[in-house]
């Protein structure tokens, strides 16, 4: 299993670290979709990149908590193992195919790059296993694609090799940021699907960072939504989706009736959602909150209410779960 335990983070900066994520926990389990959603600059990426210490050298640091991948934490983890877990035990995808590889190198030899780093194979074995990644991510005549270079190719192609390079080494775990937000909508489903296919023949557990709800209706299996650096709400996509507890969520939710449609992003809620460094000591949400009060004006910890696999941040939440009131009220924050 790999688990996140309260992991706080802070940036550097010449006038001292700003925190940008506090206090986040969940765990990813093999077979299984977490969906981690969010307003933009909420801290998902910095989130998901901190699970392969990859924010580091831009500064992003462990202020708090650990990452646990079979009992042992990422963060003290030796260099040479750590580069054995990153696309050995756990890749990456990220959001911006274009980008992610390089250049001036044939997508055969990174494909090649990858498999060697990771598995020991002779070299026939390589070349073979490297035309087999691209025909499980759909990508034909793979004898060609290899030697092509990254600007030959599509978006949609690049983001299928991302994906045959991050399923390279048999890995247990895949992060997903935004996987297809920067592709055209027409290839945008098809990448969904193959990730879907590969997620489950593969047994992998994944975590996919949206701002899609109805991504996270159609794909996964439990739910985070995140708030300002913080996970304001987390359980099961059933649970969350029909009682959700936090009026962030609600809100998010009560915006959007269609909000199961695939491709919309998340709500305008009125109001500005503080920046990092620019949190209140109270509930983050509070100032756009139509239930903040005097209590809310103090720290608020995860607070279980339907079950122990169902939290959310709020002290009202006891209150809120099932009141109609509470309904009307928060679709009155929507814009
Ligand atoms: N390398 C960085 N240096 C400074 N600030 C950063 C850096 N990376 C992210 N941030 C800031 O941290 C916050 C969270 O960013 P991010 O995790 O990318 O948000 P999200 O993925 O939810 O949109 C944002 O306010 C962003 O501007
Ligand atoms: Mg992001």
């Amino acid at each position: 299993m790999l688990k996140i335990e309260n992991l706080s983070l802070a940036i550097a900066a010449s006038n001292g670290d700003k925190p940008a994520v506090s206090d986040v926990s969940f765990e990813l389990v093999p077979g299984r979709v977490l969906g981690l959603v969010g307003e933009s600059g909420c801290g998902k990426t910095l989130t998901a990149q901190s699970i392969l210490r990859l924010g580091e050298h831009q500064g992003i640091k462990r202020s708090g908590g650990r990452i646990l991948l079979d009992e042992q934490d990422i963060f003290t983890m030796p260099e040479a193992q750590l580069r054995k877990v990153r696309g050995g035990r756990i890749s990456m995808i990220f959001q911006e195919p274009m980008t992610a590889l390089n250049p001036v190198f044939s997508i055969g030899a990174q494909l090649v790059e990858v498999i060697r780093l990771h598995l020991d194979l002779s070299r026939q074995a390589t070349e073979e296993r490297a035309a087999a990644l691209l025909a499980d991510v759909g990508l034909q005549d793979g004898k060609t694609l290899l030697t092509q270079f990254p600007d030959a190719l599509s978006g949609g192609m690049r983001q299928r090799v991302l994906i045959a390079m991050a399923m390279a080494a048999h890995p247990d775990y895949i992060i997903a940021d935004e996987p297809t937000t920067a592709l055209d909508v027409s290839v945008q489903a098809r990448i969904i699907d193959l990730l879907r296919k590969l997620q489950r023949d593969q047994q992998l557990g994944m975590l996919l960072v949206t701002h899609d709800f109805g991504l996270v209706a159609e794909l996964a299996d439990e739910v985070a939504v995140m708030y300002a650096g913080q996970i304001v709400e987390r359980g099961s996509v059933h649970e969350i989706f029909e009682q959700p507890a936090h009026p962030y969520t609600r809100a998010l939710m009560h915006c959007r009736p269609e909000m199961a449609e695939k491709g919309k992003e998340l709500p305008a809620i009125s109001g500005q959602v503080p920046a990092p460094g620019d949190w209140p000591t109270g509930c983050r949400f509070a100032a756009r909150c139509p239930l903040a009060n005097q209590a809310c004006t103090q720290p608020v910890s995860e607070n279980a209410w339907a079950n122990d696999k169902h939290v959310a941040r709020c002290v009202h939440v006891d209150a809120i779960t099932g009141t109609k009131t509470t309904e009307t009220k928060n679709s009155e924050a929507c814009t």
